[in-house]
C-alpha cells in the first residue's frame, strides 16, 4: 500500500484521491430581496446547524446591487432575526460562527463576479481538496441571463470542484419563452449544473406520496387507475389575496403561479408509472416526464376562472395601467385528461384561488364504489354509496391540524412509509373531507421541515428529484400553453372575498361548467373599463355595441321601427336578409318577441344565396324558411328566393336566374331602393356573397349576379350587387362572436386596401348605414 499525503489534507489511495476537506461557497445573488429575507437565510442557517462539520465548511455571500456599507447593514439586520428553534442546542452554538461566514458582497458589474470570484478561488490556495461554488439566483428572471453570463466568465477557476447555479420560478411566462431561458441558461451551464426550484417539491408530505405509493403497492397500485378511481382533485386554496403584488400578478395569474408547476407536480407524483427504484432520481424523472407527456394539453373549455371582487380596486392603488387587470384570474379550476390506458376517462382536477375561505392544499383521490348495498343500508348516507373511501395528501393545513396523509379506512390498512409516524386525529371539525375524522388512518411526517430548509438541504446533498429539469419544465408548459395566451381571454367571474359560493362547479364530458349559470361580473368597475372605450360611431357610421342577446332585440327593434314607417308612409316593407349562421338568432327573436310585426305588407328578398336546391340545408333560404317563415303570417308572394335551381341546373349562365331576379325587383321596387338590408361581415372581410378581389365589386350595371367564393373556382353564389345594397334605406351590419374581433379590429383602422375588404364599399347613399356589434366581437374576449 502506498499512501501520498499532499499538503496534509490530501488522502490519495492508488492514485485516486479521496476529498476529506470539502467547503462550499453559496452566493445568494439578490441576498437581501424578499425572498431570501423571508426564506432562504433562515434555511441557510438550518443547512449550517446540520451540515456545517470540520471536513464540510461552508461560506454564505449575499450578493446585492447596492454598496457595501448599504448592504452589510440589511444584511445584518436580516440575520440578527434569524433564529434557532429554542431547543436546538447545536444550532444555538453554531449560529455566531455561520453570521461569521455570511458576508455581503455588491455584484451589479461583470467586474464585481470577477473580484469575488478570484478572492473565492485565492481561499482554495490553502490546500483544501474539494470546492463548490452554488450560486442561487434569487432575482427577477429577466436578470438570468446576464448573471449567468458573469458567473460562467468569471467565476470558473481552474481548481473549483463543481459550480452550479440555482434558479427560482419563473420558468418562462409561456412556451416559447421557457424555451429562450432553457436555451440560454444551457448555453452557459450543462444540465446538472443546473437546479430548478419547485419549493412545493420540498413540502414534506409532497415527499411522502411516492414511498407511500412504494411502501403499500401490493394493495394500492392495482387500485390507482381508472377502474377504480372516480376522480382526482389537486387543490390550493388560500386565504390571502395579492394585495401589493399586482403588478406581478398581472403578469402571472394564478394559472402560471401554481397550476402549471406546484399543482401539475403533485399530479405526476400520484399518477406516474411507479418508477422501479424509489430512491433513483434518474427512475423516477424517467416515468414524471413519461407521464407528463400522457397528458392532454388543456382546452379552453376544460378552465374556469374567477377574480375576487377587490382585485381591480387594488390595481388601481398599485399601478398605473389597469387595462390588462381585469383579465387577471386570482382563482382557476382545470380538468387535465390523461391519454393512457391506466388513467383514459378519469377526471383530474386541478384548483388553486386567492382569497378562498380556507387555506388547505391537498391531493385528494377519490375511489368508486363497487358494491351496491341491497339489505341493511340505513347505516349508509346513500342507497348506493356505503361511504367515500379516499386517499388525501394534506400538504399543507386544512381541516387536520397538521401536513400529513389521509386514508378511508374502508379503502385499506396504510403500510407507514419510513418517514412518517401514525396519529390520532384530533380536529374540531367534524368533517374531513366528506368524512368524519375517526374514519380515516392518519399519519404526519416526523420531521417537517419548511419547504425551503428541505430545498438548501437537499441543494447541498445533492437530492436531484426536488428540482426541475429543463425536460420537465417545457413538458409542464405543453400541457398549459394553450390556456395562458391572452389571444383570445375570457373574463373571469367575479367572486366574494372569501365566499367563493359562485365558482361552485361540475365536470361534464370533458367540460368545466359553473353551477351558477349567472355569471357575475363587477359593474362599478367593469362597465367603465369596457364600456368607456366604445364610441358611438364605426366607420362613420351609427355604432350599436352591446352583449349579444341585447343586441339582437335591439337590431329587432330597429328592423320593426323601420317596417312600420315604411308601411306607413309606402303601404309595403321590403326587406333582404343574408345567409349564414348569424342572422338565426335575430330570427328566433322576430318570432318569440315580436309578434305584431307586420309581416302580411312586407316582402323579403334575399341579399344572397349558395347554387345549392332550396332543400338543402346549407341553402341560406332553407335558413330562411326554417327559422323565420314557417312560423310568421306572410303572405307566399310576397317571398322571393333566389331563383339558383333550374330543374337540377345550379346557378347556369344560361338559365339567366340572377337576371331574373333583377327584373323582380325592378317590377315590385321600381325605384330599386329597398327598405332593410342585413348584412354580415366574414373574416376575410367578405359582405353578402362579394368576396375579396371580386370583380363583382365594380359591377354598377347590373343589381344581381353569380358570385364565386373562392378565385378560380366556379360561380357558387347568387348576390345584390353594392348597387342596389348602397342604395337601400337602412343597411344593418351585424358583427357577433369573438372569433369576429380580428376583422372589427382590422375594421376600426382605416388605412385598408377597401378590394381585401368588401365590406368597406358598402354605405348607404342616401339612407342609414348602422353597425350591431356585440361585446364579445368587440372585445375579444367573452363577458
Ligand atoms: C474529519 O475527517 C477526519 C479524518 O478523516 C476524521 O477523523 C474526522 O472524524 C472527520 N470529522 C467529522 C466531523 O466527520
Ligand atoms: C490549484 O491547485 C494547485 C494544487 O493545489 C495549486 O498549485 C494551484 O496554485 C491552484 N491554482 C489556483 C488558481 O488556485
Ligand atoms: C436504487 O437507486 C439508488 C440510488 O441511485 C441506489 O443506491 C440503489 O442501489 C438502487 N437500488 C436498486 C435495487 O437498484
Ligand atoms: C395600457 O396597456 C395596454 C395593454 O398593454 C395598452 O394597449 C394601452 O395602450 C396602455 N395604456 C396606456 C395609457 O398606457
Ligand atoms: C353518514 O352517515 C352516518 C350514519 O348515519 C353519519 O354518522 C355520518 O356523519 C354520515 N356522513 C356524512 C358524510 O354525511
Ligand atoms: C357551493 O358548494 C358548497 C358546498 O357544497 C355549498 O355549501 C354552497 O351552498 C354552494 N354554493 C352555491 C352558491 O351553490
Ligand atoms: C370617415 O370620415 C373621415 C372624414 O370625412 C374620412 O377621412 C375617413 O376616411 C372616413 N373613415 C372611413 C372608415 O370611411
Ligand atoms: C390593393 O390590393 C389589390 C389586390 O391585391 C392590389 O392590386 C392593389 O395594388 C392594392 N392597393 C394598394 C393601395 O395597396
Ligand atoms: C336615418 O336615421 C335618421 C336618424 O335616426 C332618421 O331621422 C332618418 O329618417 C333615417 N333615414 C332613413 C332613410 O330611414
Amino acid at each position: 500500500m502506498k499512501f501520498a499525503i499532499a499538503a496534509g489534507l490530501h488522502v490519495c489511495l492508488f492514485l485516486v484521491c479521496f476529498a476529506k476537506h470539502q467547503h462550499t461557497n453559496i452566493v445568494i445573488v439578490g441576498g437581501i430581496g424578499d425572498l431570501a429575507k423571508k426564506y432562504l437565510w433562515h434555511s441557510a442557517l438550518q443547512l449550517y446547524a446540520k451540515s456545517y462539520n470540520e471536513n464540510n465548511t461552508i461560506s454564505f455571500y449575499a450578493g446585492a446591487r447596492v454598496i457595501e456599507d448599504e448592504g452589510n447593514v440589511v444584511l445584518n439586520k436580516i440575520l440578527d432575526r434569524i433564529l434557532c428553534d429554542t431547543d436546538d442546542k447545536h444550532c444555538h452554538k453554531l449560529r455566531p460562527k455561520f453570521i461569521r461566514n455570511s458576508h455581503y458582497v455588491m455584484l451589479k458589474k461583470g467586474y464585481h463576479y470577477e473580484t469575488l470570484c478570484k478572492k473565492l478561488s485565492s481561499e482554495y490556495e490553502n490546500g483544501l481538496t474539494s470546492v463548490r461554488q452554488i450560486f442561487y439566483f434569487s432575482i427577477p428572471s429577466s436578470a438570468y441571463q446576464s448573471v449567468a453570463e458573469f458567473v460562467n466568465e468569471h467565476c470558473r477557476h481552474e481548481n473549483v470542484t463543481s459550480t452550479e447555479i440555482v434558479l427560482e420560478k419563473p420558468f418562462g411566462l409561456d412556451k416559447s419563452s421557457a424555451k429562450l431561458q432553457v436555451d440560454t441558461i444551457n448555453s452557459y451551464f450543462s444540465g446538472s449544473e443546473v437546479k430548478r426550484v419547485d419549493h412545493y417539491l420540498a413540502k414534506s408530505v409532497t415527499k411522502q406520496i411516492l414511498k407511500f405509493r412504494f411502501s403499500n403497492r401490493d394493495r394500492l397500485e392495482r387500485l390507482l387507475n381508472n377502474k377504480f378511481v372516480d376522480r382526482v382533485e389537486i387543490v390550493m386554496k388560500e386565504r390571502i389575496g395579492v394585495k401589493g403584488r399586482i403588478d406581478f400578478y398581472d403578469q402571472t395569474g394564478v394559472v402560471r403561479d401554481v397550476m402549471q408547476n406546484h399543482l401539475s407536480e403533485l399530479l405526476a407524483l400520484v399518477a406516474m408509472e411507479m418508477p422501479n427504484n424509489v430512491s433513483s432520481s434518474s427512475h423516477i424523472e424517467k416515468n414524471k416526464l413519461q407521464f407528463l407527456k400522457q397528458i392532454r394539453p388543456v382546452s379552453s373549455n376544460a378552465i374556469l376562472t374567477g377574480q375576487y371582487s377587490k382585485y381591480l380596486e387594488e390595481a388601481g392603488e398599485e399601478i398605473e395601467n389597469t387595462s390588462l387587470s381585469y383579465l387577471t384570474p386570482t382563482f382557476a379550476a382545470s380538468l387535465l385528461q390523461v391519454e393512457n390506458p391506466r388513467w383514459q376517462g378519469v377526471p383530474f382536477v386541478l384548483m388553486s384561488g386567492k382569497h378562498m375561505d380556507e387555506r388547505s392544499s391537498y391531493v385528494r383521490i377519490l375511489f368508486r364504489e363497487h358494491e351496491f348495498c341491497v339489505t341493511g343500508c340505513e347505516g349508509s348516507n346513500s342507497t348506493f354509496n356505503k361511504y367515500p373511501r379516499q386517499l388525501v395528501f394534506q400538504i399543507g393545513h386544512g381541516s387536520v391540524p397538521s401536513a400529513g396523509i389521509l386514508v378511508s379506512r374502508s379503502l385499506l390498512s396504510p403500510v407507514w412509509p419510513e418517514g412518517v409516524r401514525e396519529l390520532p386525529i384530533t380536529s374540531k371539525d367534524s368533517n374531513i373531507h366528506g368524512q368524519s375524522p375517526g374514519d380515516f388512518y392518519y399519519a404526519v411526517p416526523v420531521h417537517d421541515a419548511p419547504a425551503y430548509v428541505t430545498v438548501l438541504h437537499d441543494l447541498y446533498h445533492g437530492v436531484k428529484e426536488t428540482f426541475v429539469t429543463s425536460e420537465r419544465v417545457m413538458a409542464l408548459w405543453d400541457i398549459w400553453d394553450n390556456v395562458i395566451s391572452r389571444s383570445s381571454p375570457t373574463l373571469p367571474s367575479v367572486y366574494k372575498e372569501y365566499e367563493p359560493g359562485n365558482l361552485n362547479f361540475t365536470v361534464e364530458n370533458g367540460h368545466l361548467e359553473f353551477i351558477e349559470k349567472v355569471k357575475i361580473i363587477n359593474f362599478d368597475h367593469r362597465e367603465i373599463a369596457s364600456h368607456a372605450t366604445i364610441p358611438n360611431s364605426f366607420r362613420n357610421s351609427t355604432l350599436h355595441c352591446l352583449s349579444s342577446p341585447k343586441l339582437v332585440s335591439s337590431l329587432a327593434q330597429n328592423m320593426l321601427t323601420s317596417a312600420e314607417a315604411a308601411v306607413k308612409e309606402r303601404g309595403v316593407f321590403h326587406i333582404a336578409f343574408s345567409g349564414g349562421r348569424t342572422p338565426i338568432i335575430l330570427f328566433k327573436e322576430l318570432v318569440l318577441n315580436f309578434p305584431y310585426f307586420p309581416w302580411e305588407y312586407s316582402h323579403i328578398w334575399q341579399v344572397d344565396e349558395r347554387c345549392v336546391p332550396h332543400i338543402n340545408p346549407a341553402s341560406n333560404f332553407h335558413t330562411l324558411h326554417e327559422h323565420l317563415i314557417k312560423y310568421t303570417r306572410i303572405p307566399y308572394y310576397n317571398i322571393h328566393p333566389m331563383q339558383v335551381d333550374f330543374a337540377g341546373k345550379l346557378c347556369s349562365p344560361a338559365s339567366k336566374g340572377d337576371q331574373l331576379y333583377e327584373e323582380s325587383i325592378n317590377y315590385l321596387i321600381p325605384d330599386q331602393v329597398i327598405d332593410f338590408v342585413l348584412l354580415g361581415v366574414g373574416n376575410d372581410g367578405h359582405t353578402a356573397s362579394l368576396f375579396p378581389h371580386s370583380a363583382s365589386l365594380k359591377n354598377t350595371k347590373d343589381l344581381v349576379a353569380y358570385t364565386k367564393s373562392k378565385s378560380n373556382e366556379q360561380m357558387d353564389r347568387m348576390s345584390l350587387l353594392l348597387s342596389v345594397i348602397n342604395n337601400a334605406r337602412n343597411i344593418a351590419i351585424v358583427v357577433i362572436g369573438k372569433d369576429k374581433h380580428d376583422i372589427v379590429h382590422k375594421l376600426s383602422t382605416s388605412l385598408l386596401n377597401n378590394s381585401l375588404y368588401p365590406i368597406t364599399y358598402v354605405s348607404a347613399n342616401k339612407g342609414n348605414t348602422s353597425w350591431f356589434i356585440d361585446m364579445d366581437a368587440w372585445l375579444g374576449y367573452t363577458l
